[in-house]
């Protein structure tokens, strides 16, 4: 670096140079940056919300905003595009920036930046939810080369989002994990140097992580203090975070697309738009940070954020591949017995040439088994109707068995190296080429038939088993490097149609368990599968690392045979934390778990105003055994629900009272054991008796035991 840009730099980073401030705030936090003499974007502040305007000037200027490759940084940058004549560095400055109000207490904030010498531009927006404290900051990059001669461009990496963060340490909480093991948290300290977390699987993206993470400033946050950085990438595919620290101790975290194998073709006049990071900063540790995430994601994110959500009985465990109509009608027959609001069919009710017996075959074929099934969806849905519930179905339309008349039929629409390599098979299937728009119809097209030959399907469970293997695309051709970014293009603008065309139906995500899970798919889809690990003890911990960011009413948790030690009180109290489903031989229990579960299911309902849209508080971490506990509180303040688990506690168990949270000290509320088992009574001390806020919070509830595997449902009400 040539001295006099140094002494400038030098200049900019002690803020002696003064310049135009943009500042990006929400009710707790500040953004701010600003532009320096040399006409570059600085960051100069990401932390708590600050004073007044004044307070800006006293900052540094701070370290450039968005740092591209080439140019005098030495670390990761977060944009690459390489020009047509092979060079690649970048350097941009400010031109303008705009503010708009999106709706009450949402503003976006849009900061063009460009190049002086190459026909680029770069916008980079910031949504501030204000009430949330949730901000939302994507990219924007332009060839704005004129003309159909203009130059084409490569875009070698495009971050959504750049953070720098400044402090004396940083520690990483990650997410990660495998099949029925998903989000699993560690922590450790980032020093000098990089950490990344990043996935190349394309369509069961998440299977080892999915795209969020915590990082705590200045020693490690917790529920209810510290300060901490909560971000997760809204993309439906390889994504990648970058965490640096530089030798002087700054963190930049860059998120966005995962870079491998995606350089993409920018011709002139075309724009690429990153997808969606969104994060919250907490200074009051990541109990307030979570319930943020969950009444934004309520509110502005999730589809149908706010409707109810349907209790299930799932027919998978209960039988597998092996039903016929006089099976499922029966289940249903069940399902009206414990309560629930909807039979949801799953895998194995199609193929006829290849009948979906296993999961071998069959999948791409799309027609009911005849002999299985022959009267076909719609005695299903007929019969479901008769029993008053409603009906649900299982798909899976992405994908592609080899033995089927899909794959006979069209070879061309299927991820894979005909005629060079062997296809590699993960659970015996492939993936189908959706960045070809003639796929994209196909895929459209199931869940189009589906719903117009029966009308009455209210549910689809979308599954997604199989990531992305063989990687290569007969529609793209010569862009290959486009395939993982088009792919997932492709599947959105499949479930927008959908959701455009029937937007009463609730869709589950499900990628054998949660493999695919971000926010930009939970704009298309009302939930997502947590697992297919039912067992309740693992499920406490998954469940509670999706708290982090995600509201229960998005976690789906059903009740199963996994772990048969936990009674069938200890695992329905689990699921009943998220968004409740069965996946049982309800029949084959006993009559006493039998009553147990239509209680349990009532109770659901009636408090899932609570549980699905209330605040939601973290009491006891199943990482700190031998206990966990979750309590919700209604947005109104009129209702509590505490679930309380005992794990594997020692004979001699010292656990102290829990002390409850999100309650009006002075307010007076009856505490009420529910969800007993027929025939027993509460042994909670104080049972049936009333308190004010202030003692429940201050000495709490003996909820705890030294007994294995008991729970205990509390229902406290304001009085
Ligand atoms: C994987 C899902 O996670 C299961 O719940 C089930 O739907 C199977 N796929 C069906 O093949």
């Amino acid at each position: 670096m040539k001295r006099y840009h140094f002494f400038l730099l030098s200049l900019l980073m002690c803020g002696i140079v003064s310049a135009q401030t943009i500042r990006i705030s929400t009710s707790k936090t500040d953004l701010v940056f600003r532009v320096g003499g040399d006409g570059r974007l600085y960051q100069s502040y990401l932390g708590s919300r600050l004073g007044g305007n004044g307070d800006f000037d006293h900052l540094a200027a701070g370290p450039e905003a968005y740092v591209t490759h080439g140019m005098e940084d030495y670390f990761e940058p977060a944009l690459e595009v390489r020009q047509s004549d092979g060079r690649s560095s970048l350097l941009l400055k400010y031109k303008e920036h705009s503010v708009a109000t999106l709706s009450d207490g949402v503003t976006e904030t849009a900061i063009t930046l460009a190049d002086e010498v190459y026909p680029v531009t770069v916008c980079l927006h910031f949504t501030a939810y204000e009430r949330d404290n949730i901000i939302r900051a994507s990219t924007e990059i332009s060839n704005t080369g004129k003309g159909r001669k203009a130059p084409v461009m490569t875009l070698c990496r495009y971050a959504s989002s750049m953070l720098h963060l400044d402090a004396a340490s940083y520690e990483l909480t990650e997410f990660s994990g495998d099949w029925a093991e998903e989000a699993k948290m560690t922590s450790a300290p980032l020093t000098f140097g990089k950490k990344v977390l990043d996935t190349k699987l394309g369509t069961r993206a998440n299977m080892f992580t999915p795209p969020m993470f915590i990082v705590s400033l200045d020693g490690k946050a917790d529920e209810h203090s510290g300060t901490a950085v909560l971000g997760t990438l809204g993309w439906t595919g390889n994504f990648r975070f970058t965490f640096e620290v530089t030798q002087t101790g700054s963190l930049r975290i860059i998120s966005g697309i995962n870079p491998y194998f995606s350089e993409r073709a920018l011709k002139g006049g075309e724009t690429f738009t990153t997808p969606d990071f969104f994060f919250t900063l907490t200074s009051t540790g990541l109990g307030d940070a979570s319930r943020d995430f969950h009444r934004w994601a309520r509110d502005y994110q999730l589809y149908q954020g706010h409707e109810e959500r349907y209790t299930l009985l799932n027919n998978w465990e209960a039988t597998y591949f092996s039903f016929d109509e006089e099976r499922l009608v029966h289940l249903m027959d069940n399902a009206a017995d414990m309560g629930v609001d909807l039979f949801l069919l799953d895998d194995g009710w199609f193929g006829n040439k290849f009948p979906r017996s296993s999961d071998r075959q069959g999948l791409g074929d799309w027609e009911e088994t005849h002999d299985k099934l022959p009267g076909g969806v719609a005695r299903l849905t007929q019969a479901a109707s008769e029993k008053g519930i409603r009906f649900g179905i299982w798909v899976e339309p992405e994908m592609v068995n080899p033995k089927s008349e899909l794959y006979e039929k069209h070879p061309d629409w299927v991820i894979h190296q005909p005629e060079v390599r062997d296809e590699y098979y993960f659970r015996n299937q492939l993936v189908l080429d959706l960045s070809n728009p003639a796929v994209q119809d196909y895929v459209f097209g199931v869940i189009d038939r589906l719903m117009t030959d029966y009308p009455d399907i209210a549910f689809m469970k979308w599954d997604c088993n199989s990531p992305i293997t063989n990687i290569w695309s007969p529609y793209l051709k010569e862009k290959q490097t486009q395939l993982y970014v088009d792919y997932v293009h492709g599947l959105y603008s499949v479930l927008e149609r959908i959701n455009a065309k029937y937007p009463k139906l609730r869709m589950m995500l499900c990628s054998g368990g949660s493999g695919r899970i971000d926010y930009k798919a939970l704009s298309y889809f009302t939930e997502f599968w947590a697992s297919d690990n039912t067992n309740p003890i693992d499920r406490l911990f998954i469940q509670y690392g999706y708290s982090f960011f995600y509201p229960a009413r998005a976690v789906c948790a059903h009740v199963t045979s996994w772990n048969r030690n936990a009674s069938i009180k200890f695992r329905t109290d689990v699921a009943s934390m998220g968004k409740l489903g069965f996946d049982i031989r309800f029949s084959e229990l006993a009559e006493n778990d039998q009553e147990y579960i239509r209680q349990a299911v009532k109770n659901w309902k009636r408090l899932s105003y609570v549980i699905a849209d209330g605040d939601q508080y973290r009491l006891f971490s199943p990482y700190d055994g031998p206990h966990a506990a979750t309590q919700f509180v209604s947005t109104n303040g009129d209702k509590s629900v505490l679930f309380a688990f005992d794990v594997h506690p020692a004979a001699y168990d010292r656990t102290r009272p829990l002390r409850l949270e999100g309650l009006d000290p002075v307010a007076d509320y009856t505490v009420e054991e529910i969800n007993l088992m027929p025939g027993s009574r509460s042994s909670l001390r104080g049972n049936g008796q009333t308190f004010s806020g202030r003692y429940l919070m201050t000495v709490g509830l003996p909820v705890f035991t030294s007994s294995e595997l008991r729970s205990r449902v509390i229902e406290i009400t304001r009085k």
